[in-house]
């Protein structure tokens, strides 16, 4: 059975960073994220224009929460809590426990190791105590960076959607990744 309880939402701590429940607090930060063009492109989303995008976006993420569909986390640097990604699931499939991941971080705090951190933690908690069976992956198999770390993780290629996603007047492909929990407590044992 998947376990998964948020009430109280749980807190995860790395070396360098908390991933912790965003909040209206968050606005700004976030907005900073989510109008990153950079950052947007590599998500095939367009980036928001504001704050009202942004404070929607929210609600979602809350109902998301409160109805165990998906979940987001903050991404803060530990030494001064400001949000500088997500990282989460959503599609949380409770027949198959099974859920997608998704992680994003602004462009200043990249290659430096924080994507991984950030992820191995979601990885940590969504096999160790939510009791996911796999995670899956939703890649652009043009974002290198994105299929590097969830590689690196363990995940595996498991198909190739040709132009299945319509975003900016192109179809576009998808790759899908996934990773099954016993492989990746095997890996984190060697
Ligand atoms: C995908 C994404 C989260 C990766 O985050 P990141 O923080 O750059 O990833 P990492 O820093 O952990 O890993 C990148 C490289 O940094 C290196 N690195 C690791 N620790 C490091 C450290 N302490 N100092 C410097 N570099 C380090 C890693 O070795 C890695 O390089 P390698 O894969 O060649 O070994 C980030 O590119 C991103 O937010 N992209 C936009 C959104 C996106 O594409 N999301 C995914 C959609 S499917």
């Amino acid at each position: 059975m998947l376990n998964i309880n948020l009430n109280p939402f749980p807190i995860l701590n790395t070396n360098r960073l908390i991933l912790r429940r965003i909040t209206t607090e968050d606005a700004q930060d976030f907005f900073e994220i989510r109008s990153n063009k950079e950052l947007m492109a590599a998500l095939d989303k367009k980036p928001f224009k504001n704050m009202d995008e942004l404070l929607s976006f929210l609600e979602q993420i809350e109902f998301g929460i409160n109805s165990n569909t998906s979940i987001a986390w903050a991404v803060c640097l530990k030494e001064d809590n400001k949000m500088i990604g997500h990282v989460g699931y959503h599609r949380i499939d409770f027949t198959n426990h099974r859920a997608e991941i998704g992680y994003a971080l602004l462009p200043q705090f990249h290659n430096k190791g924080l994507g991984s951190e950030a992820v191995k933690a979601i990885l940590d908690i969504a096999f160790n105590q939510f009791n996911f069976h796999s995670l899956e992956a939703d890649v652009n198999p043009a974002n290198n960076s994105s299929i590097k770390l969830i590689t690196k993780m363990g995940f595996v290629k498991e198909a190739h959607f040709r132009e299945n996603y319509f975003y900016r007047n192109t179809f576009l492909d998808s790759a899908i990744y996934s990773l099954l929990k016993k492989d990746y407590l095997r890996l984190q044992s060697q």
